[in-house]
């Protein structure tokens, strides 16, 4: 049988929610317009990358990206630009690349099968809602399912373009979820990843006039009813929304998994300040340390953002305070980049780069020695570990329930288990060890 579908090459820069948005484009442009994936740029006949705006590099490798795609591209194949990059910069994309064909901001991504078939297609309304809209089934993975829960963010941290591409914070109704939850857990996934800018503020604006009374815990507990259901995992939760009552659902319920994504940004109460965080140093920690005192065995992740406007050496010393005190077992850590539509990028006390990058170096190192220490920590214990992917290294890889990543030789078959591995080999960023019988 011939294969007359059209192909379709997606590149995905970003963070999780780019990345499911993603998925909803490949399920949408399939059952709607008969385009099947391929990871062969050159036998493309629609060319996307769905983008990211947080900082100032994945803008730029965005144009890097599509100009090199526009000289491999097969004759004829469209080249699109979907995402948050695509929300703020708009029409500009036609200007600085007149070879695009359309422009899908991240927040008009089911007009996806309406931007392909017209002709220079523009939509980035921040205002449109499409919290309860069903998407067309795709998942990258068989085993682990994403999950939005809602749509945008309200805060306003003074550095953040996010609010920008992602308009307003509207929650998901919450059957919608459940039922996606189900449908994916039936399916396979016994693990459900939530998605949201701010997932703990669960609850707080429903589309349209519809009011609910459901928080961020009663929306845990339910999904943990679905006995398909094995593992909850989610991301981001907003440090000053974690209330006694999210880290008591968080500790009790036995299918959230035990590590818990905490983004500090900084450890000086003056810089959170000057972000509009909302919280304090202390704040911080006290919720920190409640949840190490609660769960022995908890990780915390966190993100980090060094040289904002105005930090002073004593602030980032600061930073390195909660680090020491908390032992993130994971820092995604950054320079600050000005971003365009922020506050802060208009602040008089921007830091030089270099300042930036000696700060960054230095955080990195510390991290590494907490790291090595975590990771020897880890020898000779044995862990739960939920198989759910084969590498290209060959190498079965799975996480244990607090997210450390465990790569092991084994068999396919263990995909989708939970195997007990005990560690034999602990690397800063990868555990390997033995399965256990
Ligand atoms: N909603 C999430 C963050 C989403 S953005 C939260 O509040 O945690 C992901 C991360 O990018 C942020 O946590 C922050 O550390 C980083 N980030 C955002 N804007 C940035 C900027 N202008 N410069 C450097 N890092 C930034
Ligand atoms: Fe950006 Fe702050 Fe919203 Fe996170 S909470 S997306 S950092 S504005
Ligand atoms: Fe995500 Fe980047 Fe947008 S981090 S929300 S894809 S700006």
């Amino acid at each position: 049988m011939s294969d007359t579908s059209k192909k379709l090459y997606i590149e995905t820069l970003g963070c999780a929610m780019n990345v499911r948005d993603s998925e909803h484009i490949i399920a949408e442009l399939n059952t709607k317009d008969n385009y099947t994936l391929t990871e062969n740029l050159h036998e493309a006949d629609l060319i996307l990358v769905n983008t990211c705006s947080v900082r100032e590099k994945p803008v730029s490798k965005l144009f890097s990206e599509i100009g090199k795609h526009n000289l491999h591209k097969k004759e004829g194949a469209k080249i699109g630009v979907c995402g948050c990059t695509a929300s703020h910069l708009g029409k500009e994309i036609f200007r600085r690349a007149p070879y695009v064909s359309f422009v899908l901001g991240a927040r008009n991504v089911s007009k996806i099968s309406e931007a392909v078939k017209t002709e220079r297609f523009l939509s980035v309304d921040i205002d449109h809602d499409e919290s309860a809209y069903t998407f067309g089934e795709y998942r990258n993975s068989l085993y682990k399912a994403y999950v939005n829960i809602s749509i945008g963010c309200d805060k306003k941290c003074t550095y953040c373009i996010v609010p920008h591409t992602r308009g307003e914070e509207i929650s998901i109704p919450p059957e919608l979820i459940i039922q996606e939850a189900r449908k994916a857990a039936k399916n396979g996934a016994k693990e459900i990843f939530l998605l949201g800018q701010n997932v703990n503020s669960y609850g707080k604006r429903f589309s349209g006039m519809r009011e609910q009374k459901i928080d961020f815990s009663d929306l845990l507990n339910a999904i943990g009813e679905i006995p398909e259901v094995e593992r909850i995992r989610f991301t981001s939760p907003h440090p000053l929304h974690m209330d006694d009552k999210f880290l008591e659902t968080f500790a009790n319920n036995p299918k959230v998994c035990k590590s818990m994504h905490m983004p500090l940004q900084s450890g000086s109460s003056a810089v959170l300040e000057r972000m509009k965080r909302g919280y304090t140093k202390e704040w911080f920690l006290n919720r920190a340390l409640k949840l190490r005192a609660m769960i022995p065995d908890v990780s915390i992740s966190t993100d980090i953002i060094v040289a904002f406007p105005g930090e002073s050496e004593a602030d980032f010393e600061e930073t390195l305070d909660v680090m020491r005190q908390v032992q993130f077992e994971q820092i995604f850590a950054f320079k600050y980049s000005p971003r365009p539509l922020t506050k802060a990028a208009e602040f008089d006390d921007q830091i030089d780069a270099t300042i930036g990058s000696l700060r960054l170096d230095r955080l990195q190192s510390m991290q590494d020695d907490i790291l090595d220490v975590i990771a020897q920590s880890r020898r000779d214990k044995v862990y739960a570990v939920y198989i759910d992917e084969l590498r290209n290294n060959g190498f079965l890889a799975g996480r244990t329930d607090n997210n450390a990543l465990v790569q092991i030789t084994g068999d396919e078959s263990w995909l989708g288990q939970t195997i007990n591995i005990k560690i034999t080999n602990p690397k800063r960023l990868c555990l390997y060890g033995d399965s256990v019988i």
